[in-house]
Order: C-alpha cells, then sequence, then structure tokens
C-alpha cells in the first residue's frame, strides 16, 4: 500500500570537502526511495541552469581576486533561481528536497571561511528565501586534516575552494559546528571519522527518526 503523503521536507547535507557528502546523500536517497517517500536530490551552488553557470563561475580557480561580497552575491544569486525554480516548487508538489549544502554553507565557508559579517548573510537569507529554512542538516563532521587528504586524494589541485589553506577549513568546520550546537533540534551532527558502515548507521538512525516524526503529522499522532 502506497505511504500517506507527508508534508515535504527539506534535508541538506553539509560539511567541508572530503567529509563524504556524495556517497552519503545517495545513502539518504535510497532509503527514501525505500520508504516511498517522492523526492529529488539537487545541489548548491547550482541545481538550474543559470545556478549551475554561476557555481562554474565560483568554482573556476583565476588570476584576478574575488572580493567576499562577490561571492558571497554570487552564492544568493545562484541559491534565488535554485529557490524559486526548484526547491519551492516541489515542496509545494508534498516532496521532500535532499540538497547538498545549502545556507549553512554561505554561513561556514563566506562568514566563518571569510570573515562576512552573519547579520548580512542572514539578511540575504531572508530576501532571498522568505521563512524557508532546512528541516534537517546532517553536518557530516571530520577533522580538517583527514578531510583535504580525502578531497586532494580524489581531485589533486581542486577548485578555487580546495585550493584554500588549512586555516580557511578549521574556521569553516568551527562555524558548522557552532551553527549545530546553537540548534541542536535541526542539526544532526554525524562523526565522518569513522569507516562508512558506521556512519551511515547513524545517518540511518536519524533519517528513519524524521521520517517516522513525517509520518505521525500526517497520521495525526
Ligand atoms: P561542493 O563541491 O562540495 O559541491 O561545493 C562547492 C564549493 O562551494 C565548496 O567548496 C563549498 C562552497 N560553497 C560556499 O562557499 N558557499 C555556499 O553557500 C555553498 C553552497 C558552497
Amino acid at each position: 500500500m502506497a505511504s500517506p503523503a507527508t508534508r515535504g521536507r527539506l534535508i541538506t547535507l553539509e560539511g567541508i570537502e572530503g567529509v563524504g557528502k556524495s556517497t552519503n546523500l545517495r545513502f539518504i536517497a535510497d532509503r527514501l526511495a525505500a520508504a516511498g517517500i517522492p523526492f529529488i536530490t539537487t545541489r548548491e551552488p547550482g541545481g538550474t541552469p543559470l545556478a549551475e553557470e554561476i557555481r562554474a563561475l565560483l568554482l573556476a580557480p583565476r588570476d584576478e581576486a574575488v572580493s567576499r561580497q562577490a561571492e558571497l552575491l554570487l552564492m544568493f544569486a545562484a541559491r534565488a533561481q535554485h529557490v524559486t525554480n526548484v526547491i519551492a516548487p516541489a515542496l509545494a508538489r508534498g516532496e521532500w528536497v535532499l540538497c547538498d549544502r545549502f545556507t549553512d554553507a554561505t554561513y561556514a565557508y563566506q562568514g566563518g571561511g571569510r570573515g562576512v559579517p552573519q547579520a548580512s548573510i542572514a539578511w540575504l537569507e531572508d530576501y532571498v528565501q522568505d521563512a524557508l529554512r532546512p528541516d534537517r542538516v546532517f553536518l557530516l563532521d571530520v577533522d580538517v586534516a583527514t578531510g583535504l587528504a580525502r578531497a586532494r586524494a580524489r581531485s589533486g589541485a581542486g577548485d578555487r575552494f580546495e585550493r584554500e589553506r588549512v586555516e580557511f577549513f578549521e574556521r569553516v568546520r568551527a562555524a558548522y559546528l557552532a551553527r549545530a550546537r546553537a540548534d541542536g533540534r535541526r542539526y544532526c551532527v554525524i562523526d565522518a571519522g569513522g569507516d562508512l558502515p558506521a556512519v551511515q548507521r547513524d545517518l540511518g538512525v536519524a533519517l528513519d527518526a524524521l521520517i517516522a516524526e513525517a509520518r505521525r503529522e500526517v497520521s495525526g499522532g
């Protein structure tokens, strides 16, 4: 029997480079499919043709210094397209949206990493997203040395972000963890330093709880 429709949920996956977002995104997608939940998977920056073009601009290594304001605004320009054309319509159809990074990445990379004031990010977040916030953020956490070693084994010199120094990623990680500590209901921190079965066991437990909560809401329990 088909399971009753739930309200669409926005689930995001976050973490520094090399935490295993892609593998774990597939794991979550398989679990949602097995539970009979309609969903889409998408990513940021990107997720629409224009937003993917902005992604390419943002990630390309270049000689010209990129100002933190330009980087911030390009992130939110891509997000505006993505929210309007993909995320909001999917949620309105009752689908779940599984997104590889979202605005927490802006707080972590542009806020923590580049030093953009939180208030500037918060203003753009309200302007671009209205009340839309993730229902659950899975923060895959690993120490910076391990994450960067994994990322560099995969992609060599890497994109414009992957070329940043260790200190940059230490600030990014600290900003992610501070946000998670400040809102333990919305964030679920997963220790991504262990082996994959252990990571996915933790992820599975947290996801099953979210699915059960969504079904209780539908059945009025
Ligand atoms: P990805 O390669 O993990 O998909 O992410 C692309 C890069 O973009 C990654 O280094 C993090 C960065 N990024 C930001 O700096 N701010 C943001 O808001 C987002 C969504 C990503």
